[in-house]
Order: C-alpha cells, then sequence, then structure tokens
C-alpha cells in the first residue's frame, strides 16, 4: 500500500502556532518534504517544524523556483511530483510543509495539483496564514461588522491593486518586497497609509512590526512582509 500525502499548514512562524492535526501528521512523517528557493539554503517552513521532528526522520529540500504562474516553470514541478510519488509508491507517509495556510498563496497548490491527478491518498491540514497571526499579535481587528476584506498581492499589476483599493475597507497586502515604496504611496493615495502596520517575519528571529509606514517607505524589507491597513481610523 502506498504512503499517504499530507500537504501541512505550518503557520506563520512560531512553532506554538501548529494545529494538533499538524503536529501529529509531523511527529509521524517517514519523509518531511522542506520546500526552499534557488536562492536560500535553509527552509522557513522546516525551522518551524522542527520541534516536531521524529528522530532520524528523512528530510528530502526541495527546490521551487520563486514564479508568478505555474507555466512559468512546470518541469521544476514535474520533477517534484515524480520524487514524492516515489517516496508514496515505497510505502512513505510523506508531508510537505508550507508556510501559513497551505490552499492560500502557497506553492503546495501547484504540487497538489499534480498529484490530485493520480491515485494517492491526499491529506491538506490548514495553518494560520500571516495575516491572522499579525491581526492577533499587533492587536489590529481585521473586519468587523460589514466591513469588506481585501486581500491584494503587491506582485498584481497596478491597475489592479488601484481598482481592489478603491473599493475596500479593510485590506491585506501580501508579498510586499521589492514594491515597498510603491506599494506605500498606493496606500497614501486610497487615505490608507497613517492607518498601516507592517509587518516582516512575524512570529520569526528579526520580526519587525513598521507603524509609519510612509516614513520608512525607502527601506529594504524581507521578502516575509504583510501590510494591513483600513479606510476608517477605527478606535
Ligand atoms: C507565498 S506567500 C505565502 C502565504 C502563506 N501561505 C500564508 O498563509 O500566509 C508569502 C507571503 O506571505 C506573507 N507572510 C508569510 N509569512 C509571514 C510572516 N511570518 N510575517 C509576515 N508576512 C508573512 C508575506 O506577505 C509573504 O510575502
Amino acid at each position: 500500500m502506498g504512503g499517504i500525502f499530507y500537504g501541512i499548514g505550518v503557520g506563520p512562524g512560531n512553532p506554538d502556532l501548529l494545529t494538533l492535526k499538524a503536529i501529529r501528521a509531523i511527529e509521524t512523517a517517514d519523509v518531511i518534504i522542506a520546500p526552499k528557493t534557488e536562492k536560500k539554503d535553509g527552509s522557513v517552513a522546516l525551522s518551524i517544524a522542527r520541534p516536531y521532528l521524529k528522530r532520524n526522520v528523512e528530510i528530502v529540500y526541495q527546490v521551487f523556483p520563486m514564479v508568478t504562474g505555474f507555466a512559468d516553470s512546470s518541469e521544476a514541478w514535474e520533477t517534484n511530483k515524480r520524487e514524492i510519488l516515489a517516496l508514496l509508491s515505497a510505502g512513505k507517509n510523506t508531508a510537505f510543509l508550507t508556510i501559513g495556510d497551505p490552499m492560500f498563496y502557497s506553492t503546495y497548490i501547484y504540487i497538489y495539483r499534480l498529484l490530485a491527478k493520480e491515485d494517492i491518498e491526499i491529506e491538506t491540514i490548514p495553518g494560520i496564514p500571516a495575516f491572522c497571526a499579525i491581526a492577533s499579535r499587533f492587536g489590529y481587528p481585521l473586519v468587523e461588522g460589514n466591513d469588506v476584506l481585501t486581500i491584494i498581492p503587491a506582485t498584481a499589476t497596478e491597475e489592479k491593486i488601484k481598482g481592489a483599493l478603491a473599493v475596500a475597507d479593510n485590506v491585506v497586502m501580501m508579498k510586499v518586497y521589492k514594491n515597498f515604496s510603491d506599494m506605500a504611496g498606493v496606500l497614501e493615495e486610497h487615505n490608507m497609509a497613517e492607518q498601516a502596520i507592517m509587518v516582516s517575519r512575524c512570529g520569526l528571529v528579526n520580526e519587525e512590526c513598521i507603524n509609519d509606514i510612509m516614513a520608512q517607505k525607502d527601506k529594504r524589507v524581507n521578502y516575509l512582509s504583510t501590510i494591513i491597513t483600513r479606510k476608517s481610523k477605527g478606535e
């Protein structure tokens, strides 16, 4: 019988923010798949899950290129898929780790789509997305009453970002990295800069929270950075 494939959300950083289900799956997995980018040696998802790894567990690093769409790098995904299928057919329960939630702007989605076409058992275990952890940690209510929450990747086109901001009450802006300065300016145009907080590496080493994004807009920010803001001033 083949192994089970688990897609596990490990939350944004603090190892206390994994679900019990995620911990149980990690503790019993035969193989851990740790996604990493070409540029970095380590895997953030693996470092978050490390307290729960079984002694001598097999760790397989898979490189997932930083791309905007699946078609850009289908060869890399296919190679990773074949490696996972070989592990599963050897009867190994295999846990693929992913930051935050696996179905939310995650590399897991690409590999999940490929594996879902195969005759294997898959279980996806949700995780706490970064924006929820940030809201709790920094005391920033996300939405209440009839507020509409709009989630915007800062990598989207300017037209799309401005269109979304025009109708948004409250905003989560993801993937604020190379474009922090531009995003601060666009939020200022929509009267959302003053209420904004930008949090980098929530729950991880070198966590940072910026409250005055316009004053700090020229700062270099970490890849793991998210802005939360709203139109109204709040309480
Ligand atoms: C590829 S997406 C992954 C999202 C993830 N699946 C989630 O549920 O939060 C990467 C983006 O998530 C956000 N992010 C993930 N972890 C974070 C953290 N610890 N602190 C701040 N933002 C984080 C940032 O906006 C980052 O650019």
